[in-house]
């Protein structure tokens, strides 16, 4: 780090993030992939977090000035809190129909993916996901503290209060994890995303309690969750750990990273996805792209390690990570240098959606994050 390259890679991570965002406010979670060119809860939450970070660092030069990264992070929580209050409806019909018993109206749950004008995007895609929502809840957090928005917006406060309700009622739902796939498991790392999103909106509405759900999620994880070696399992019954696991300590809290579990859950992780002097694999199964090595997944692990104090690997994951941009400084979400899977599956995949989602805004802003977290170490 602190190389000419390094600071090129802040400045273009920030322009790819600012470029790619939407007049509503949202963020293409990658402008160059058709189906990639719709907003996630999920990337943009991360988004968001990477600018609350580094809109912090441009307050401080610019005599505490609002920067453009904060405005950004701004409009990017009024876009979600607009595409749940305009939903309000729907989702209180679906709290019901959980509380009574009735089984889901898929239409009436959120969707992961949404066009530019807020409308749902296309149909053919796996959308009931429960990670997005939670994980938001938990970047607004994050965003409220830093820039002191205080008193919550009024829009901002309905949204908590829908997006938390429907979290702490729809938790033992299975629904696809955050890689899209499995609908029919409980993933022990969406588990993670709403724990952080109830913790989250308790903050934000102080009238909110959820601590016996918060309570209830964590027990269940323990006596459902690990595999027979005492890790974080994917999923409930499933023996195998996946790299989204990491979240479930970083940035979620479900788990501390210093927890035994959890250790154990990143000695797997190390051991069976990290791909030596390379990035990681989202778990063995993975045939997308071939199943390749995740940048944003590196930079993740590298978040993990600069929360536990352990900056050589954090750093050997990082300067692996500024090494996959290609000559625009453009990170892409996986490389393919190193596959789990056969060549025919990565061709099968650039055939349906052409190549490698690149630039992935999600994997610029795990890289702010990290080289964020990084500097203030340095600094000390
Ligand atoms: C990933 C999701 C991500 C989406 C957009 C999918 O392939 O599995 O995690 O939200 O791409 O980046």
């Amino acid at each position: 780090m602190n190389t000419l390259h390094d600071h090129a890679l802040h400045r273009h991570s920030l322009a790819v993030i600012l470029d790619n965002q939407q007049p509503s406010g949202a963020f293409l979670a990658c402008p160059t992939m058709p189906d990639y060119q719709f907003s996630w809860f999920r990337d943009g939450a991360f988004i968001a977090y990477a600018l609350t970070l580094d809109g912090w660092q441009a307050n401080q030069t610019h005599q505490g000035n609002m920067g453009s990264q904060w405005d950004s992070a701004m409009r990017f929580h009024n876009w979600c809190a607009e595409m749940i209050n305009r939903r309000t409806a729907q989702l209180e019909r679906t709290i019901e129909r959980v509380r009574t018993g009735q089984p889901l109206i898929f239409a009436e749950t959120l969707n992961a993916r949404y066009q530019t004008d807020g409308e749902a995007g296309p149909g053919d895609w796996p959308e009931f996901q429960l990670d997005g929502p939670g994980t938001w809840l938990w970047s607004l957090t994050e965003f409220v503290k830093a820039a002191h928005i205080d008193p919550l917006p009024l829009d901002w406060e309905q949204a908590v209060i829908t997006t938390s309700r429907y979290l702490a009622a729809l938790w033992r739902t299975p629904c696809y994890d955050c890689w899209e796939e499995r609908g029919s498991d409980l993933h022990i790392s969406t588990m993670g995303a709403i724990y952080a999103g109830l913790v989250a909106a308790q903050k934000l509405v102080p009238g909110l309690d959820y601590s016996a759900t918060i309570q209830a999620i964590h027990n269940f994880v323990l006596a459902h969750g690990l595999t027979p070696g005492g890790e974080l399992a994917k999923s409930v019954g499933v023996e195998m750990v996946d790299a989204n696991l990491i979240g479930a300590a970083v940035p979620h809290g479900l788990l501390k990273p210093t927890d035994p579990i959890m250790q154990r859950t990143i000695a797997r992780i190390e051991c069976e996805l990290h791909a030596p002097d390379s990035g990681l694999h989202r778990h063995l199964d993975d045939v997308y792209y071939g199943g390749g090595a995740w940048v944003l997944l590196a930079l993740w692990l590298a978040w993990y390690y600069l929360e536990t104090g352990d900056i050589q690997r954090a750093d050997a994951l990082i300067a692996w990570s500024e090494r996959q941009a290609d000559a625009d400084l453009n990170l892409p979400e996986q490389v393919n240098s190193v596959m789990l899977a056969s060549v025919e599956d990565y061709e099968l995949w650039v055939k349906r959606r052409g190549p490698i989602a690149n630039p992935l805004l999600w994997t610029h802003a795990q890289y702010l994050i990290v080289r964020h977290l990084r500097q203030r170490i340095a600094r000390g």
